[in-house]
């Protein structure tokens, strides 16, 4: 076995002990704090009552996410959304923007992150669900309240180790909104003529319907459209201060810079900040030993911050992604568990970035620093508010001028 050191850090008693209310309060701040008491990147403390581990180090993340293993079911379903079975998506998500990029408020500033939550769960709710939105908008408010009745009650559960009664009344409304959504997924199956559920009733090896119905009811969860949403709008943030007008400008003429300036986004700001395993064995983690049926929480943030990678981590330069493999990233995990839904979010944020960059100028309505929320997704702490402006293209012998309208 490899040569390991002892792990920093301080386990504490069970729950007198415990720094859950911390953590989740603010886990970066969290990891600042005791990485520096420990001088560790990597160290133990108590979490939900248990023996955790905190990786933050960029070798360490690469460690616990490329050790896990995938079950067969991963390679079924990265399958369905692979680069080649991709162009039928890339049609729905384009027929959608279409349709819902007329209702961007040209002449009030937009709440960023509500308006793209919503434009993300319309395109989730067609894509894997097959609903035709501009036939469905009952259904389509339907599932938004039971998508977020369900979220409410996931999030209020296990967290909460005394069920006070209101949460016990949250989590059996919940449970409740399941089995709706459920019953809609059921419904909708054999009837959809678009997505990925029609797409799946064509491969004859899915007969196991209630799997299906499972990885629908994620897929469909307010938790991916929130993902899509906050990597949506940590991009129109930072490209949305004073000084970047001139970068807008230069996405627009050079796809490259586009594509730098979002890898960027997701480095400094990834939508799940950190995500949360089990050793299953005893394994040593950037050289730590850590013990069998302990919790490891990496924090995928403080990785793509890690200065041993990483020159002036928390300065945002898209230049960096000159030299840089796209590999170096985490936002979508890493390994045999890694996202399977990375090229389909690629495909919808792109599509939507290109159709902004092409028609609109935009700009961040505050000066001030923002603050964060970091569960489930980092998203500014209260609305955020850009204003977008039409532009038309004058072009001149090769130079391009926008103006206002
Ligand atoms: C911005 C949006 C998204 C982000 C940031 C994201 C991020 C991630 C990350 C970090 C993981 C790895 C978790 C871990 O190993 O601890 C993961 C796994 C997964 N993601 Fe996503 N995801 C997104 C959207 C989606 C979408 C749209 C789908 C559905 C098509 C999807 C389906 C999955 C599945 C099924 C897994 C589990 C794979 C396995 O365990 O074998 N994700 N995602």
């Amino acid at each position: 076995m490899a040569k390991s050191n002892k792990l920093p850090g301080y386990l504490g008693w069970p729950i007198i002990g415990d720094k859950t209310h911390d953590f989740l309060k603010n886990p970066v701040k969290f990891f600042e704090k005791y990485s520096e008491v420990y001088k560790s990147a990597i160290f133990l403390t108590r979490l939900f009552n248990k023996p955790t581990i905190i990786v933050g180090s960029y070798e360490g993340v690469k460690q616990v996410l490329c050790d896990d293993k995938a079950e067969v079911i991963h390679k079924f379903l990265a399958d369905q959304f692979s680069k080649d079975n991709l162009h039928s998506y890339e049609l729905i998500i384009e027929r959608i923007i279409n349709e819902e990029m007329r209702s961007l408020d040209k002449t009030s500033p937009v709440d960023i992150y509500s308006f793209f939550k919503e434009l993300s769960s319309l395109i989730c709710f067609t894509l894997f669900l097959g609903i035709d939105a501009s036939q469905s908008k009952e259904l389509i408010q339907e599932l938004t309240d039971l998508t977020t009745i369900q979220w409410h009650g996931i999030t209020t559960f296990p967290l909460n180790l005394h069920v006070r009664r209101h949460s016990s009344l949250r989590f059996r409304r919940a449970s409740d909104a399941k089995t709706d959504l459920l019953g809609i997924i059921k419904k909708q199956r054999p009837i959809a003529q678009c997505g990925f559920v029609k797409q799946v009733n064509n491969v004859p090896e899915t007969n196991d319907d209630s799997y299906i119905n499972s990885n629908i009811l994620v897929f469909i969860s307010s938790l991916v459209s929130k993902a899509i949403a906050s990597y949506l709008t940590s991009f129109f943030i930072t490209t949305g201060q004073n000084n970047h007008v001139e970068l807008q400008e230069k996405m627009y003429v050079d796809k490259n810079l586009e594509d730098q300036v979002l890898l960027e986004t997701q480095r400094l700001y990834p939508p799940f900040v950190c995500g949360r395993k089990l050793a299953k064995t005893e394994c040593i983690i950037d050289g730590h030993k850590v013990p069998e049926g302990y919790s490891i929480i990496y924090l995928t943030y403080a990785a793509h911050r890690d200065e041993n990678i990483f020159e002036n981590p928390n300065d945002f330069n898209a230049d960096r992604w000159n030299e840089f493999s796209k590999k170096k990233l985490f936002t979508f995990g890493d390994g045999p568990r890694s996202c399977i839904g990375f090229d389909i979010v690629m495909s919808i944020v792109k599509s939507i970035v290109q159709r902004i960059i092409a028609q609109y100028e935009w700009k961040l309505q505050t000066t001030d620093v923002i603050q964060y929320k970091w569960f489930p997704v980092i998203r500014p702490n209260t609305p955020v508010c850009v204003e977008f402006s039409s532009k038309v293209e004058i072009r001149h012998l090769g130079d391009q001028h926008f103006t206002r309208f």
